[in-house]
């Protein structure tokens, strides 16, 4: 989603600027643009699409400028165009904007009865307006910022510059995130902190409700009130290497190769093997009061959420507890039924997403225990919990989520066994047998990617299919309907995924032979059942693409074509290796399809919107 960078100190700024944006290019946008203040006066450029569009237009702006702003869009209020695009400017002022100005159409109103002209369709363009009014009547840009404020509503994450304050740039904080980053003599500011990792690690995440003064030579904070905050700054651990390609062709396809080593970091981290006892620091669990806890809420939205349906499986019988799983969205508009002994567990890769950061928010004014399952360490989400899992996963840049996923599905497991075990509904003998599974985990998910060169052979026949259906049941139910949401994604192939035994309750009517159908079927309790689902389909001539063991010859035969995935003695286990063949197979229909694989139209990496 839109993405900030800013700059203020002695180096040229521009190409900071443009490399920052580069970096925020994979949370997805539309249009770009990048201001600069030369002396007193201020440039900018700005292009619709990618940022291939505005590069060209850079050479416009003063070389030798020392401070600026840039942003990608992702539009919500008016066209993907370069009227539209950030930075807005008037009077010798520009600023850029992440969230949503609730009120904007009321503020337009307002400000047009008093002779301003609207350039764009935007909710930004009022903010711009609303600060250059208060400016002509406070004369400060600080006193200008603290009289815009109260005036709107919304998320409205700002950056601004000020030509007749050259000295300075100024951060507004509420809603969407903002990072400011420490360097010496110079200063930097983010909405990711993927875009200043590579100049400083040195960072200070506002917190909402905060506006910043930043310098060459420092930072000032005051909370929406006036109050001086002192700036609390830490380091981050985020390797810039991780966000090369490293001769992948794309980052979805890197990011699904770092699985195993994924696993075996977590492993290490979350579970001490040899015992079979789960890292109680680390997986969070120490901090909380278990005692209390009768009932388990899990909320989180698209992919998170299927990884937490995927966690109602493992969490329910091991810890012998009712576990609700909700879309964060819906959930934070009912009034859902939370008590002091729920433990509720958001979980989200970035920890920025807007509707579940909402709903933590909700839960802990219901008292409940907080429990953040992140990949980002100090995300909003991470900050807010009580406590927080950290995946460790590394950067996740392809926009459609693969490692953050498994990555999910294996923090869940473990919290499975380590609840389980701290209620004493799991036995050492229960976690013992766990962990010699987990322990060949890795390697299992490794042949199950050794399995690329026949998944890219069958995509090549199935890249024109208009539509697919996945099914599966158990732990394969939610993995289908992560497969469906993985092949929509990034190959714009419509896909919908169903539990095996749903059907026959009205999706049926769908199958012909047009239809592929890809039927998960590991031999698990279900295959059976599975079994006689595929037999229905092939009645109605549909074409089955089964996801099996490769000695189970039954389901060959039954099926039109068959995808080899490794075998694991665990239902919840095997889940995490038959999702590994569902990404492939929608990476290379994807790369068949000649689509934007690792920035799909329309999507964002981060929805900061609600
Ligand atoms: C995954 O492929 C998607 N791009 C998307 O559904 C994502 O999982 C969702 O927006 C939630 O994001 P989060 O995990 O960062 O909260």
């Amino acid at each position: 989603m839109c993405g900030i960078v800013g700059y203020i100190g002695k180096q040229k700024c521009i190409d900071i600027l443009f490399d920052g944006l580069s970096r925020l290019e994979y949370r997805g946008y539309d249009s770009a643009g990048i201001a600069v203040l030369d002396g007193a006066e201020i440039g900018v450029v700005k292009a619709e699409g990618k940022l291939s569009q505005l590069k060209p237009l850079l050479s416009e702006l003063p070389a030798g400028a020392t401070r600026g702003i840039g942003h990608t869009r992702w539009a919500t209020h008016g066209a993907p165009n370069t009227t539209n695009a950030h930075p807005h400017a008037h009077a010798n002022v520009a600023l850029v904007h992440n969230g949503i100005i609730e009120n904007y159409l009321e503020l337009k109103k307002q400000l047009t009865g008093e002779g301003v002209t609207f350039q764009s369709e935007t909710d930004t363009e009022v903010a711009l307006h609303l600060f250059v009014r208060e400016l002509g009547r406070h004369k400060t840009p600080f006193k200008a910022i603290m009289a815009m404020i109260p005036q709107l509503k919304g998320a409205f994450s700002l950056g601004i510059l000020v030509g007749n304050e050259p000295d300075a740039v100024y951060v507004v904080k509420q809603g969407s995130p903002l990072v400011i980053g420490a360097g010496r003599n110079e200063n930097f500011f983010a909405s990711d902190a993927m875009a200043i990792v590579r100049h400083t690690t040195r960072a200070h995440f506002l917190n909402d409700g905060e506006v910043g003064r930043i310098t060459e030579q420092g930072v000032e904070i005051w909370d929406f009130s006036g109050n001086v905050v002192a700036p609390h700054f830490v380091e981050l651990d985020i390797s810039s290497a991780s966000t090369e390609k490293l001769g992948f062709k794309h980052f979805m396809l890197k990011e699904i190769h770092e699985q195993p080593r994924v696993f075996s970091g977590m492993l290490k981290r979350l579970i001490d093997l040899d015992s079979g006892i789960p890292n109680d620091d680390e997986l969070g669990l120490s901090k909380l009061d278990l005692s209390r806890i009768d009932n388990i809420c899990m909320v989180a939205c698209g992919t998170a959420y299927y990884s937490a349906l995927l966690g109602k499986y493992y969490l329910e019988p091991a810890v012998q507890l009712p576990v609700n799983v909700e879309l964060a969205s819906e959930f934070r508009y009912r009034q859902p039924w939370l008590s002091k002994n729920t433990l509720f567990i958001a979980v989200s890769q970035s920890g920025e997403t807007a509707d579940t950061l909402a709903t933590v928010k909700q839960a802990k004014e219901h008292g409940c225990q907080v429990l953040a399952v992140c990949n980002v360490k100090m995300s909003s989400i991470a900050r807010e919990a009580n406590v927080t899992l950290h995946m460790d996963a590394g950067p996740e840049i392809g926009v459609a989520s693969t490692k953050a996923f498994t990555a999910m599905l294996l923090a869940h497991y473990l919290l499975s066994l380590g609840l389980g075990y701290k209620r004493k509904t799991l036995t050492i003998s229960d976690l013992k047998k766990a962990a010699v599974l987990l322990k060949t985990l890795p390697a299992r998910m490794d042949q199950a990617i050794d399995g690329k060169v026949a998944i890219e052979q069958l995509a090549a026949k199935y890249d024109e299919a208009a539509n697919f259906i996945f099914m599966g049941r158990g732990t394969s139910y939610p993995i289908a309907l992560e497969g469906a949401l993985k092949l929509k994604e990034i190959s714009y192939i419509h896909a919908e995924g169903y539990a095996g035994g749903e059907l026959k309750h009205g999706p049926i009517a769908l199958i012909d032979r047009h239809m592929p159908v890809v039927a998960i079927a590991p031999q698990d309790v279900y295959r059976e059942k599975m079994l006689s689902n595929i037999e229905e389909v092939k009645a109605r001539q549909g074409r089955i693409i089964a996801v099996g063991d490769q000695d189970d010859q039954h389901l060959r035969r039954l099926a039109d074509d068959f995808i080899v995935c490794p075998h694991i003695a665990d239902a919840g286990l095997q889940a995490m290796l038959s999702v590994v063949c569902l990404q492939l197979l929608s990476y290379y229909v994807a790369v068949k399809r000649g689509t934007d694989v690792d920035q799909p139209r329309n999507l964002a990496k981060s929805v900061t919107v609600e």
